[in-house]
């Protein structure tokens, strides 16, 4: 059984050209001209492209005293309602769990998954144990650990816990993740905005101003760059986290930074709504920020400063946001995204001019499979790789609504907002999945992607960290120590 998409211009990241993609046992067979098959799929005026790979998602994740609201079943559903065919999820051990016992709750609750999935580990603390068990993370393909700088109390690590991660993940040839945000100063500027009687949604943004994130950016980038290893900033949100990260790649070092398509899309005027449940809706960490900063990560994607768009898919519905009516602090944070992150930088990003369909198709798949050392098996459409494709028929719109959405809860931060640029197919490893917009997906579908350590960007780091250690310099005289 072959299928194959006939009379569409295959776009990549780096090349555009017409050409019909032959698919068989799940991989990409054959790419070019009059390919025929058993099944035929018609993306004439579509552009044929790799399907999205989301690297930041929370599913059914337990936060803040309750879980986000959806699970690997409506959270991969609505990953490829939207074009995406790849999410990588945090296994997320609470402080005091081992990691191995975390992954096994992940294990389990991911084999609802329609589409491929992998994970990251967070280390939220550290021990003799968490160092020991994060090689048979390793061993087990996950290459990448998240580590809070933010949610003190919970599960912030400090400096300390964070230098002798990163030093092990320099050792394991896997590369450090950091939510950045200074914690300590969060949970101050929270107590002080707290006992003057300012309870609302909008005092979470006033709690974590784009300072406490820039500061913990810059932090992080010099504590990754002593440690010899990679860094990956997640959920940069203002000029001040991607002025670091940007002064960071200009000395040469290796850091990655990933804004979300909220940030770019959303701004922080969503707190000033006059209905708390709006507000409360839009709750997340980093907040949403003011025009100039979503300029500011706009011009990162475009000059490649920032390297992936990601939704930090982390969905509660709005009666979980009431948890906290008078207490900002208890507002479960994390809002959706998934099936809307491809459809929306289409639209602003490639329909205003701001991307071109090359820089998004690597901001939204190809960079991160190559920084997960995924790739070509994801990322690409390739001859041997995973036929995970999204059709997008750059003439196809819609007005987003919770109505229509495949997420489990009840509103969408894009409520309203048009979006033109929709896949008309999507496929994940061959499966069609969707068909202008009807799910045709299957539970259980999804296989884990196991990564493999020590990609190009970590030996070369190792190289030179070995080259310029400290070496203790051997001598001839040496005088007799003082009387
Ligand atoms: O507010 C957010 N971002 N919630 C999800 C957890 C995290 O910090 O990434
Ligand atoms: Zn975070
Ligand atoms: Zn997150
Ligand atoms: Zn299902």
């Amino acid at each position: 059984m072959s299928t194959v998409i006939k009379g569409g211009t295959v776009v990549t990241a780096d090349l555009s050209y017409e050409a019909d993609v032959r698919i068989e046992g799940g991989r990409i067979a054959e790419i070019g001209q009059n390919l025929k098959g058993d099944e035929v799929l018609d993306a004439s005026g579509c552009y044929v492209m790799p399907g999205g790979i989301d690297p930041h998602t929370h599913l059914e994740m337990p936060f803040m005293g309750t879980y986000s609201a959806d699970d690997f079943d409506s959270g991969t559903r609505a990953a490829l309602a939207g074009g995406t065919t790849m999410v990588v999820d945090f296994a997320l051990p609470s402080p005091g769990q081992g990691l191995l016992d975390a992954l096994q709750m992940w294990d389990n609750k991911s084999t609802r998954a329609h589409c491929d999935y992998s994970f990251h580990m967070a280390v939220t603390w550290w021990s003799e144990q968490v160092f020991n068990e994060m090689k048979e993370v390793v061993d087990r393909g996950i290459t990448t650990f998240k580590h809070f700088m933010a949610y003190k109390g919970a599960l912030m690590v400090n400096d300390d816990e964070l230098f002798a991660s990163f030093q092990r993940c320099a050792e394991l040839g896997a590369i450090p993740l950091v939510h950045a945000e200074n914690g300590d100063v969060v949970a101050e500027l929270s107590a002080k905005l707290l006992a003057a009687g300012n309870n609302g949604p909008e005092a979470h943004a006033y709690s974590r101003p784009p300072q406490v994130e820039g500061e913990a950016t810059n932090r992080a980038i010099m504590i990754a760059d002593m440690a010899g290893v990679p860094l990956y900033v997640v959920h940069v949100s203002c000029e001040e986290s991607h002025e670091a990260i940007r002064r960071a790649r200009q000395a040469g070092k290796r850091v990655w930074g990933e804004p979300l398509i909220q940030h770019l899309t959303l701004d922080e005027s969503e707190y000033a709504h006059p209905d708390w449940d709006h507000a409360a809706r839009r709750v997340m960490s980093p907040p949403f920020r003011n025009k100039a900063h979503q300029d500011s990560l706009w011009a990162g994607l475009a000059a490649g400063s920032l390297s992936c768009v990601a939704t930090d898919h982390c969905a509660f519905t709005t009666d979980q946001k009431r948890y906290g009516v008078g207490d900002f602090t208890k507002i479960p944070n994390g809002t959706g995204g998934l099936e809307d992150r491809l459809p929306m930088l289409w639209t602003q990003g490639v329909g205003t001019g701001r991307l071109t369909p090359q820089e998004f198709v690597a901001v939204t798949s190809t960079n991160i499979a190559k920084i997960l050392n995924i790739y070509p098996r994801k990322g690409a459409i390739l001859v041997g790789a995973d036929a995970d494709i999204v059709v997008l028929d750059p003439t196809r719109e819609k007005v987003i609504s919770a109505k229509t959405q495949q997420s489990a809860i009840d509103y969408n931060v894009f409520e309203g907002m048009t979006v033109k640029g929709l896949p008309r197919f999507v496929l994940s490893r061959g499966k069609v999945s969707v068909t202008e917009g009807a799910m045709s997906s299957e539970e259980g579908h999804g296989q884990f992607v196991a990564r493999p350590p020590a990609g190009a960007v970590n030996k070369a780091l190792s190289s030179w960290k070995e080259l310029t250690a400290p070496r203790k310099v051997e001598r001839t005289g040496i005088p007799a120590s003082g009387v």
